[in-house]
């Protein structure tokens, strides 16, 4: 037998814009600082995951469905979608249900986006958006934030004609900022003909009543705008990916045609269902995260480190010129997001923890900080 050899390159056959991609680079998991740092009990504050975990509720009704996983899932998460638009005071035609909010961008640039169209995004903001983009070889516009806010006025000026989609972020990662809901309104008005405005809530149920306002109730006026959420964040779920977009029955309807038809699965469907019901557990983390935040920002205060005020569950602090402040941290085992990653070099941007976690960062940043210059 002849051995026939191939010359086969698969970097031949894929798209260009695809080669191109920026490779993602995700923080470093405790194992890997155990290992290199030798600190067996690291901390991981660096996700933006609920430290208080998933509602026990959720974990229950998981158990309970874990023998119907021979089953395939429902494709349109009809319950899930009835809960979520139940509670909304909207229809579940508003909902489309994915595996993560990551999925619903990867989603919206699948049916709308192609080589030679824009989007608009802030920069630094969160990175699935612009990678979701670059895949369809779509041209990001990068808008650099002001103040640690997205410019929305800048933003609006660089929609052209070939623009489809406009994002903001709010409150924004990595820098916690919120969007005004006057500037919400300013871009809607601005944005007109066929261009969508994505509005990304993830950390949406952290904002604090005085601050909270209904992006909503804009949904009816402007069927071009999409609001994400998810129930990776407060809800405790981020290990089962599920996210969701909130927009016009005409936008929900192009979206499902490019999902897969089982793109939620069984398990996940019933635990969004079960922690979406359990409000205590809501509750809890909200106010877990209050609290945390308050005490880290005071002994940040106290310490003389900057940071911006955050409306979510992280913080993004300046690095006072020691120009390792990720690093001192790492190596006391507590583990951060160093900004460089993120579009903020300069900054470390970390996660509200649990009790014991936040004491285990403050005694980190107290020691960081008597190590000096
Ligand atoms: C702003 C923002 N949007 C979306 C996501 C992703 O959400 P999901 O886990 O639902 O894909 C994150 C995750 O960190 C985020 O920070």
């Amino acid at each position: 037998m002849s051995m026939v050899t191939m010359e086969f390159d698969p970097r031949k056959l894929a798209r260009r814009e695809v080669l191109d991609l920026p490779v993602y680079s995700p923080g470093k998991s405790p194992e890997q600082v155990a290992r290199e740092y030798g600190i067996a009990d690291c901390v991981k504050m660096a996700s933006n995951e609920n430290p208080l975990g998933p509602s026990p509720k959720a974990v229950e009704a998981m158990a309970r469905s874990l023998s119907t996983v021979n089953l395939y899932p429902d494709p349109v998460c009809t319950q899930l979608r009835e809960a979520i638009a139940g509670k909304l005071g909207l229809g579940p035609e508003n909902v489309l249900v994915g595996h993560g909010a990551d999925e619903v961008f990867d989603l919206l640039a699948y049916a709308f986006l192609e080589r030679g169209d824009e989007v608009v995004l802030g920069d630094p903001t969160f990175s699935s958006y612009e990678l979701a983009a670059l895949t369809m070889g779509a041209r990001v516009i990068r808008v650099p934030l002001r103040d640690y806010r997205q410019d929305v006025e800048s933003m609006a000026n660089a929609v052209g004609p070939h623009c489809k989609a406009v994002f903001l972020c709010s409150p924004h990662n990595p820098t916690g900022t919120l969007v005004e809901e006057e500037e919400l309104v300013y871009l809607l008005n601005r944005v007109v003909g066929n261009c969508l405005v994505v509005l990304d809530e993830a950390y949406i149920e952290y904002v604090e009543e005085d601050f909270f306002w209904d992006s909503l109730k804009y949904l009816e006026e402007n069927p071009n705008l999409l609001i994400a959420r998810t129930f990776s964040k407060v809800y405790g779920l981020a290990g089962l990916r599920v996210g969701y977009a909130i927009c016009s029955p005409s936008v929900r309807e192009i979206l499902e045609k490019v999902k897969l038809p089982f793109n939620v699965n069984r398990i996940a469907q019933v635990a969004a269902l079960a922690a979406l019901e359990d409000e205590q557990h809501v509750l809890r983390s909200r106010e877990a995260n209050k609290k945390g935040k308050r005490q880290v920002c005071a002994v940040l205060d106290e310490l003389g480190l900057e940071y911006v005020p955050s409306h979510a569950n992280f913080i993004l602090v300046k690095d006072p010129g020691w120009g390792d402040l990720s690093e001192r941290l790492l190596r006391q085992g507590v583990i951060v997001r160093d900004g460089t990653a993120l579009g903020v070099p300069g900054h470390v941007r970390i996660t509200i923890g649990d009790e014991a976690q936040n004491e285990r960062l403050i005694a980190a940043l107290r020691r960081s900080a008597g190590e000096g210059s």
